[in-house]
């Protein structure tokens, strides 16, 4: 069934290749280019909001991303610290922050970790990226099943800033400082989120892992209008079936978000 709502996106995709980029065109071109490139933005595919009676009420549904996500402006810098899943099935996942994931269609600053088990081995890697340059991973970074892992994006412009990963356990850190000669493609500063990703690979959703819940912590989000919290923040969950959810995530406070593998 997963497959279903991608190969129509992409069906969508072919027909309206040289249309004007508006509406479910827009979308679907935006996805199937960033599906070859293997990196996802919101997928706005199945979306609905708890309408079936699996899903929750005033959660918003979509393919490929868990979590929360603010609406706002001026966002200049969103953080959050997770301890890293131990995946308990084959699969994989992702738990990152970003700036302007979700509807900003020039650029996206993101930052986190991907999650990989394959029979007893489970791997990590951390990574950034500033759409539509490439996503660069930080592969000298160990990352490590039960790490306290604080991840910040700052946005400086719309076209320079830093992703820090930290090790909260260690005290260690690693940085990237975006400058403007390799960030080509502004950024709308219009979207803060919290997110644990069921991402493509070659196409198609990667199996989903067993990861139990990752719960974001100290999450927060500067804009230019100050600090703020999840308070206003939208839920969204994973569901590729309609009716069927694949997680379930919960605003636990004003810093804390749980998001919960169901399967
Ligand atoms: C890591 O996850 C991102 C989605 O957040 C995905 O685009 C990328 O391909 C993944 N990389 C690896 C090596 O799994
Ligand atoms: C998990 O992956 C391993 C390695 O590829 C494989 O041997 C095993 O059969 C897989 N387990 C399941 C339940 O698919
Ligand atoms: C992160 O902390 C863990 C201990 O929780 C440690 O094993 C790991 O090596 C640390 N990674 C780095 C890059 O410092
Ligand atoms: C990025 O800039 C900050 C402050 O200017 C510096 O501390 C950090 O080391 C830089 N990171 C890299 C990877 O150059």
């Amino acid at each position: 069934m997963k497959l279903l709502a991608l190969s129509s996106v992409l069906l969508l995709a072919s027909a309206v290749i040289a249309a004007p980029k508006s509406g479910p065109a827009r979308e679907a071109s935006r996805v199937s280019r960033r599906a070859g490139r293997k990196s996802q933005p919101l997928q706005k595919i199945d979306s609905s909001t708890g309408t079936s009676a699996a899903e929750a009420a005033d959660h918003v549904y979509e393919t490929n991303w868990a979590g929360a996500v603010i609406e706002t402006t001026g966002v200049q810098s969103v953080t959050g610290t997770f301890v890293v899943p131990v995946p308990t099935t084959n699969g994989s996942g992702a738990a990152w922050v970003g700036i302007d994931g979700n509807d900003c269609y020039t650029g996206i600053l993101q930052s986190g970790i991907n999650w990989t088990k394959s029979g007893s081995k489970v791997t990590y890697v951390a990574w950034y990226e500033w759409y539509p340059a490439s996503m660069e991973y930080w592969t000298d970074f160990a990352v490590d099943g039960g790490d306290t892992i604080k991840v910040t994006v700052t946005a400086t412009s719309t076209r320079s800033g830093t992703a820090v990963l930290e090790n909260l356990t260690q005290d260690t850190s690693i940085s990237h400082n975006f400058t403007t000669s390799e960030t080509l493609s502004p950024i709308c500063q219009t979207d803060a989120e919290w997110i644990v990703e069921d991402y493509l690979e070659s196409f198609e959703f990667v199996t989903f892992a067993d990861f139990g819940k990752v719960t974001f912590t100290d999450a927060s989000a500067v804009t230019t209008a100050g600090t703020i919290g999840l308070g206003d923040a939208d839920i969204y969950d994973i569901e590729q079936e309609t009716g069927v959810p694949r997680t379930n995530s919960s605003i636990i406070s004003d810093s804390s978000l749980a998001v919960s593998w169901i399967q």
